[in-house]
């Protein structure tokens, strides 16, 4: 880190509350310019190892978050050379490695060695949680505003995190892939872009579309969501991953948009909203059969050997998002609202002596998310989704 700070980045978030240990000191290291020494990686290790979820601590992922956010939109008072401090990196890589560990660890290693197209199918047809399907059927205004506050913090950065890949890919896959991104960024058409698109919808809900406004009510399961990708897309090493999860978001999006689509449609007076969920609707079917076919086919095809990673991105997605989507429809089901509250304590909390980690133990989750640990896409989840499932590419994992 220099000794004197570079620019100040004018217009970014402001940096979010600490929910513990992990995100305190990064932040405090921050605030200093970077001269506030970061815990000992050992001392990092051991707070790690107490996690009792990697995949939805709040800590954890809130820290993993402000850590991405400084190449994406820096933070309001901060120095935009933090991007590249050495004791930052080397914080976040203990982070991504505990995330990442606890990834491989869900998904047994032979279900890496399918044919990569093949898997993707199987994968996105298990379906997940029917969060779409409850949200068509009967969500409230309100709810759908805490839909959209959620995804605010992948959605109003929508295609970025993804395209960090586009200068590793070579050939017809690359070709695939900024046919994809370049629909995703409206064209070219200034304002055409999902991510603006996305900030309308959000203006119309009363809500405020500055990125980051909202990153304090966002729970760790919601946040892990936007970090699986910024994960997957800043790894040269994890090129295959960031495909497999691409490929899997498209081929799972027409329904699921479908359903939002409607639910803004009965709810009434939210053009801006339903053109959102729309374009989703008339583009991604072809997105989806572009990703397999040529994305992914290519991909698999010139380099065989990222190909169990292109299914280990679209397996992790279809993890992380089952967990979100349960702890959506759980929080529901009580009547509560699935965003965190202003002062909240961070969840899961720090595993106290004897605890085994098992991310099914953890407070807060209900048994649709301990259903969907132990098998993503059963059965009696499916059923309880009335809408029928696609039998071509796209099927819904919400
Ligand atoms: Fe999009
Ligand atoms: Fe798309």
């Amino acid at each position: 880190m220099p000794s004197s700070p570079g620019p100040v980045r004018a217009g970014s978030p402001a940096l979010p509350a600490p929910r513990g240990d992990l995100s305190a000191a990064l932040f405090r290291h921050w605030r200093a310019g970077g001269a506030r020494a970061l815990p000992p990686v050992a001392d990092l290790d051991r707070t790690l190892a107490a996690v009792v979820d990697p995949l939805t601590d709040d800590d954890l992922h809130l820290a993993l978050w402000a850590a991405y956010e400084l190449h994406h939109h820096g933070f309001a008072g901060l120095a935009d050379d933090l991007e590249w401090d050495g004791p930052t990196l080397a914080f976040r890589a203990a982070l991504e490695r505990t995330f990442e560990a606890a990834l491989r660890a869900e998904i047994p290693a032979g279900d890496l060695d399918r044919d990569p197209r093949e898997a993707l199918v199987a994968v996105a047809a298990r379906g997940g949680p029917p969060l779409a399907a409850t949200v068509a059927r009967s969500a409230t205004r309100d709810q759908l505003r805490e839909i959209a506050v959620h995804r605010s913090a992948y959605q109003l950065k929508e295609a970025d995190p993804h395209t960090w890949v586009i200068p590793r890919l070579r050939g017809p896959a690359r070709s695939a892939l900024i046919e994809i991104q370049a629909d995703e960024y409206g064209g070219g058409v200034p304002g055409a872009a999902h991510a603006e698109l996305f900030a309308l919808a959000m203006a119309e809900l009363d809500l405020c579309a500055d990125f980051g406004h909202y990153v304090d009510r966002l729970p760790g399961v919601t946040l892990a969501t936007d970090n699986l990708i910024d994960l997957f897309g800043l790894h040269r090493r994890l090129r295959g991953a960031v495909v497999g999860h691409l490929a899997l978001f498209e081929m799972c999006s027409v329904a699921p948009m479908s359903r939002y689509l409607a639910a803004a449609t009965r709810l009434g007076g939210l053009p801006a909203t339903e053109r959102f969920y729309r374009v989703h609707v008339e583009v991604d079917d072809h997105h989806a059969q572009l990703a397999l076919d040529e994305l992914v086919g290519r991909l698999a095809h010139d380099e065989p050997d990222l190909a169990p990673d292109i299914v280990f991105g679209a397996e992790a997605l279809a993890r992380v998002e089952a967990r979100f989507a349960a702890h959506v429809l759980h929080a529901w089901s009580r009547g509560r609202s699935s965003l965190r509250q202003p002062g909240e304590p961070p969840r899961p909390g720090p595993r106290q002596p004897g605890q085994k980690r098992d991310a099914l133990d953890q407070p807060g989750v209900g048994p649709a998310t301990r259903m969907r640990s132990r098998r993503v896409g059963s059965d009696r989840l499916r059923a309880a989704d009335p809408t029928p499932l696609r039998t071509t590419v796209p099927v819904p994992t919400s």
